[in-house]
């Protein structure tokens, strides 16, 4: 296949061809390419180009991958501003329950992004500008991808966790809870240890590294 292979999550074999993406469409395509028709005035995701049985056309988000842990306030102000426009834009998409790859779960009050971290988030100046795969995407709870971004956004480094996570979720707007973050956390687990697409994760014992975290949140609840 023609383009530049992009390295990133691992999972998929993504190439830029020009200003678009070529990535593997799995059965959910559709429903998603619906759902960033309908995000496309926000500028702030990929816009569908193209749909075949094996593959997805997407535009391509210019700016730079965050491979690492951001560390500063203003990009973490920016990242939870980001999840909320997000999630409030897919307001009059929930009743679209099914064609996604998981389960719609209660309750649904927003369509997820289903993995909002820095790795799929493309940033300007340093300044998170748009979020891509969406290939987890699926109707549920603020509180699911909330947890998870705090988990990718703010856990991932030892310093100033418990004042950089209230700082995350009051910018949100969510009243932060244990609970949610743990169970985001076992629903990962779970997934390193069954998924058939996480091999690479299963590999390095990426499990251990979320038991890690539990162990952190249960020592140190709020
Ligand atoms: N629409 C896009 N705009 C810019 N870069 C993208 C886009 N989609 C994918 N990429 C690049 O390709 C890499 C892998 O794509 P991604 O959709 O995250 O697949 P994976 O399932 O492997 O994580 C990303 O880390 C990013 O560098
Ligand atoms: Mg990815």
């Amino acid at each position: 296949m023609d383009g530049e292979l992009l390295t990133g999550g691992g999972l998929n074999q993504v190439f830029r061809v020009g200003d678009a993406v070529r990535r593997p469409a799995g059965p959910w395509a559709a429903r998603v390419h619906e759902l960033l028709r309908h995000l496309a005035p926000l500028g702030i995701a990929p816009v569908p180009l193209g749909l075949d049985d094996e593959h997805e056309l997407l535009s391509y988000l210019p700016g730079d991958v965050g491979h690492v842990f951001p560390d500063d306030d203003a990009s973490l102000i920016e990242s939870a501003l980001l999840l909320r426009r997000l999630h409030d834009a897919t307001v009059p998409l929930v009743d679209r329950l099914d064609g996604w790859q998981f389960a719609a779960r209660e309750p649904v009050e927003v369509v997820l992004h289903g993995d909002f971290a820095p790795y799929n988030t493309a940033y300007r100046d340093g300044v998170p500008v748009g979020i891509f795969d969406f290939d987890a995407a699926h109707p549920g709870p603020r509180w699911w991808d909330v947890s998870w971004a705090l988990i990718q956004f703010v856990l991932g480094l030892p310093d100033e966790r418990k004042r950089r996570t209230a700082l995350f979720c009051e910018t949100y707007g969510y009243a932060y809870e244990d609970e949610h973050v743990l169970m985001r956390l076992e629903d990962m687990i779970h997934t390193i240890r069954e998924h058939p697409a996480f091999v690479k994760q299963r590999e390095e014992r990426h499990d251990d590294y979320y038991l890690g975290l539990i162990e952190y949140v249960q020592a140190n609840r709020a």
